[in-house]
């Protein structure tokens, strides 16, 4: 049987990592700037994880959600500690466009209402709703296309008021800082006023931290530094260092029945090892202060070269556009200086390195990036 096609590859195989680097059959080491898609937070084979697994595998992998689950309870407590979202519910799944599912499902059961309004460029995943409310027709199925989704640009408060005031909406679904979409922030001011105005009519406020939370921008959530306080948060991606799982933080007003939701995998006994062991090393390794340290140091650093376009983002969250081929320029990190970036769209490089990551590696990428731009 061969694989269906759908991705378009590198010809390169990571076959071992450590920390910020991997490794492929030859053993040429490679910088990873990517994290595997923002998803390596403690980074790659951390010893800690490794052992946490292990022992969790051993003892037992899996049972089911119809018994209890101590790890679960703890990874909740503990979540909620390091967030400070202490008086939230949990929700596991395992995947981020399961989180957001069960998030908008959440919210629609909640108010009986069934419309979302979403932004321009948003990525919130590609299952039903998900895709629904990501905007890139390409990829959203006639099966998937309904009028319960609407777009409005990126903080433009004005039209998000007028959307509302038309009723009919459960929910505004917002990334902390857009991804997909080259690392789009909103501001602070728009975020703010996103709160206020989504109290004011009643509609649940879900802030998609999917590839923006867990640290990566220096605050455990990119919303946090604007102050405010979501509904829901849902989160996965660096949540458990490449162990597929995902959850939805959910606020005290919100009410649950036997049920409403559920999933066989979310909140197995392996994925909360994973989980508890990711929020020991962040709090250990002090995590969250480096990507805010090694982050600021990045940005200013690239924003001081001239050839670029913008730089945008926050913490190890960095998108910069250039004036050429992001595609041919990520080649070349690639293949000449062993460097792995990510893109989003034609002209945008993004950084989403592990949350671990130093000067060293910061300055190595800077040289290199350097170099190729100014030839
Ligand atoms: C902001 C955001 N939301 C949702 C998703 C979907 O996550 P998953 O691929 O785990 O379903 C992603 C993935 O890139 C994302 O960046």
């Amino acid at each position: 049987m061969n694989l269906f096609d759908v991705y378009p590859l590198y010809p390169v195989e990571p076959v071992r990592g450590c920390g910020s680097y991997v490794y492929d059959v030859e053993g040429q080491e490679y910088l990873d700037l990517y994290g595997g898609h923002a998803v390596i937070s403690i980074g790659h084979a951390h010893p800690h994880y490794v052992e946490a697994i292990s022992k969790q595998v051993a003892a037992l992998g899996f049972y089911s959600n119809s018994v209890e689950n101590s790890l679960q309870r703890e990874f909740a407590e503990r979540l909620g500690k390091a967030c400070g979202y202490e008086d939230y519910r949990l929700f596991l799944c395992n995947s981020g466009a399961e989180a957001n599912e069960n998030a908008i499902k959440l919210a629609s059961f909640q108010s009986g209402k069934e419309k979302v309004l979403a932004f321009s460029r948003a990525f919130h995943g590609r299952t039903s709703g998900a895709v629904a409310a990501t905007d890139n027709p390409k990829i959203v199925s006639p099966f998937n296309r309904t009028k319960n989704v609407e777009f409005v640009a990126l903080n433009d408060l004005e039209a998000v008021e007028a959307k509302l005031a038309e009723g009919g909406f459960c929910a505004v679904l917002i990334e902390g800082i857009q991804g997909v979409a080259g690392i789009q922030c909103p501001t602070d001011e728009f975020l703010r006023g996103l709160r206020e105005v989504t109290t004011r009519y009643g509609v649940t406020l879900i802030l998609d931290e999917i590839q923006s939370g867990y640290g990566r921008t220096g605050k455990f959530f990119a919303h946090q530094w604007a102050g405010i306080r979501p509904d829901m948060i849902t989160v996965a991606k660096g949540i458990a260092n490449g162990f597929p799982m995902g959850g939805v933080l959910i606020g005290p007003q919100f009410e649950a029945w036997y049920g409403m939701l559920g999933t066989t995998f979310g909140g197995n006994h392996l994925a909360c090892a994973a989980g508890l062991a990711v929020l020991d090393v962040i709090e250990n390794e002090k995590l969250i202060e480096n990507a805010n340290e090694v982050g600021e140091y990045l940005l200013a650093e690239l924003r001081k070269m001239p050839r670029l376009k913008e730089v945008r983002g926050r913490g190890l969250m960095i998108g910069i556009e250039i004036e050429g081929s992001a595609a041919e320029l990520r080649r070349r990190l690639l293949f000449e200086k062993h460097i792995f970036t990510g893109g989003a769209g034609a002209t945008t490089v993004r950084l989403l390195p592990a949350l671990g990551v130093g000067r060293k590696e910061a300055d190595r990428f800077l040289a290199a990036f350097a170099e190729l731009i100014n030839e």
